[in-house]
């Protein structure tokens, strides 16, 4: 195979923006061409106002500054970027089924399978096709199957290159990664392709960074670093329900623990729950797998993160209902942050589209203010889940863009999301304009106990008694 200098991308969302970009950025002389079948969203990329690019993500919109229109391009004319491209990368979404065989659980490749036939249907030179999306395992197997019974001379090698990257911090992720993973044949022809993409990584990252494994040993290790990394999230979360009954305090429970080397301490902030596109998928994922095995002793253990994640989500509703004195019927409620962790405006899964959820069913009037999410997302949020009118979920839930003036005679405070920004509130004038006592609870840990008690607050901390 000779050198990469033609790139196509499938995908255009969180996954395929950021990382086609980084690339393009530090592979001056590769043409990367990142196609989408939403024509907004192509629009979104492309707009001359930087601040409207669809994702929000630090660092992103100086790097497609750099590069867009000279070896970025962002478009929808899917066959030609197909066509003239060398490689193939497919970042299209997979949700989790919500019909059928395997709902609730499986991925949904309805998108997968539309690329690889249109890929198949499009190529008249030999491609090297790379999944980006997080899959389940045999899905490389499955596009082989389809590129290679088109009929036509033209031989694809398939590659997995599961991305790591985590949103909020995807820039730095994708410019500094701890590693690589490329999963391929182990064909000579296979061998080839996994250098060929090994090299585009190479113009700015070190070799030994670059991990070069099986096909089914790749797809594996992405599912299985998302389950352990949920799985300590769960684990101090399950900790803080105890720390709460107890004297004990989660934040010196984490920070003790953390100074073992062998355990360290990232992944260790107790909070209202993970949410994400992935973790939760990834893990049904692994569930389902295990389970079509027989293996359900190894399904049962991982299902477990995901139960205790959803405990602690109710938990905190629960919380809240209670210490409102049992009934949140008409009380007005703040939400602080919609977005599923900070410098983010992506709300997939997030934990409050749940608490949300939860308290509306107790009829509470709830105010949410997200410096990121707009209140179209909101609402699409909470109509997806489907518990009740989409009539009703406005009058229950405003959307406001000033977060002071909406804690005017409010019953309660909940911090959803942890923004920098509320910690420089003026949390005395705050208390001020609410209703007493003023609650907040706090999903994210992120305000000082000694300071809001000291105010007059009644508040609340995850994993605190
Ligand atoms: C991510 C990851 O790729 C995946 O690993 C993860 O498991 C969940 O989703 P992400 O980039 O976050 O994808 O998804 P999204 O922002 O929804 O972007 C996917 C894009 O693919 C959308 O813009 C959609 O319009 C596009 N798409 C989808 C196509 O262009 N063609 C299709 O056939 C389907
Ligand atoms: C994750 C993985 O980190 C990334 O490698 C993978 O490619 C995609 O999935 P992401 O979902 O973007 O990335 O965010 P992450 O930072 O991992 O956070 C996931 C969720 O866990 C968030 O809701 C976050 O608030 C929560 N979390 C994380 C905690 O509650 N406590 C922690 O200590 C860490």
């Amino acid at each position: 195979m000779k050198k990469i200098n033609e790139i196509c991308c499938i995908g255009a969302g969180y996954v395929g923006g950021p990382t086609m970009s980084v690339i393009a950025s530090q592979c001056p002389e590769i043409n990367v061409t990142v196609v989408d079948i939403n024509q907004e969203r192509i629009d979104a990329w492309n707009d001359a106002d930087l601040n409207r690019l669809p994702i929000y993500e630090p660092g992103l919109k100086e790097i497609v500054a750099q590069s867009r229109g000279r070896n970025l391009f962002f478009s929808t004319e899917i066959d030609k970027a197909i066509d003239k491209a060398q490689m193939i990368f497919i970042s299209v979404n997979t949700p989790t089924k919500t019909y059928g065989k395997g709902k609730g659980q499986a991925a949904d490749l309805k998108y997968i399978e539309l690329c690889a036939r249109n890929i198949a249907r499009v190529a008249k030179n030999d491609k090297i096709v790379v999944e980006k999306s997080t899959l389940p395992v045999r899905t490389a197997q499955a596009i082989k199957n389809i590129l290679q019974n088109t009929g036509n001379e033209v031989s694809f090698e398939i590659l997995s290159n599961p991305e790591f990257l985590a949103e909020g911090t995807a820039i730095n992720d994708l410019l500094n990664a701890d590693r690589v993973l490329i999963g391929g044949d182990e064909t000579p022809s296979g061998q080839m392709a996994k250098e060929a993409l090994s090299g585009v990584y190479e113009h700015w990252l070190p070799k030994e960074k670059i991990l070069l494994t099986n096909v089914w040993s790749s797809e594996l290790s992405k599912l299985v670093a998302n389950a352990f990394l949920a799985q300590r999230v769960s684990s101090i979360n399950s900790i803080s329900a105890l720390c709460e009954k107890t004297d004990a305090n989660v934040q010196e429970v984490s920070k003790a623990i953390g100074f073992d080397s062998r355990i360290g301490p990232k992944f260790l902030q107790s909070s209202v729950g993970f949410g994400g596109s992935c973790f939760q998928k990834d893990i049904l994922n692994l569930v389902y797998i295990a389970r079509s095995y027989g293996l359900n002793e190894v399904a049962n253990y991982w299902e477990q993160v995901i139960l205790i994640n959803d405990y602690q989500k109710q938990r905190f509703a629960d919380n809240i209902v209670t210490s409102l004195y049992n009934t949140v019927s008409g009380k007005k409620i703040i939400f602080y942050g919609w977005a599923f962790k900070k410098d983010t405006n992506d709300t997939r899964e997030s934990a409050a589209i749940y608490v949300a959820d939860a308290l509306l069913e107790e009829k509470a009037e709830i105010v949410v203010y997200d410096p990121k999410v707009s209140e179209k997302r909101i609402y699409a949020d909470l109509d997806y889940l489907n518990t009740r009118e989409p009539t009703e979920n406005r009058r229950l839930l405003k959307v406001v863009k000033e977060p002071i003036e909406a804690t005017k005679e409010a019953h309660a405070i909940a911090i959803l999301t942890e923004w920098d920004e509320f910690k420089n509130y003026d949390w005395k004038c705050i208390f001020h304009s609410m209703l007493k006592p003023a609650f907040i609870f706090d999903g994210r840990r992120l305000l000082d106990t000694e300071k809001m008690n000291e105010i007059g607050f009644k508040y609340y901390k995850i994993g605190e008694s």
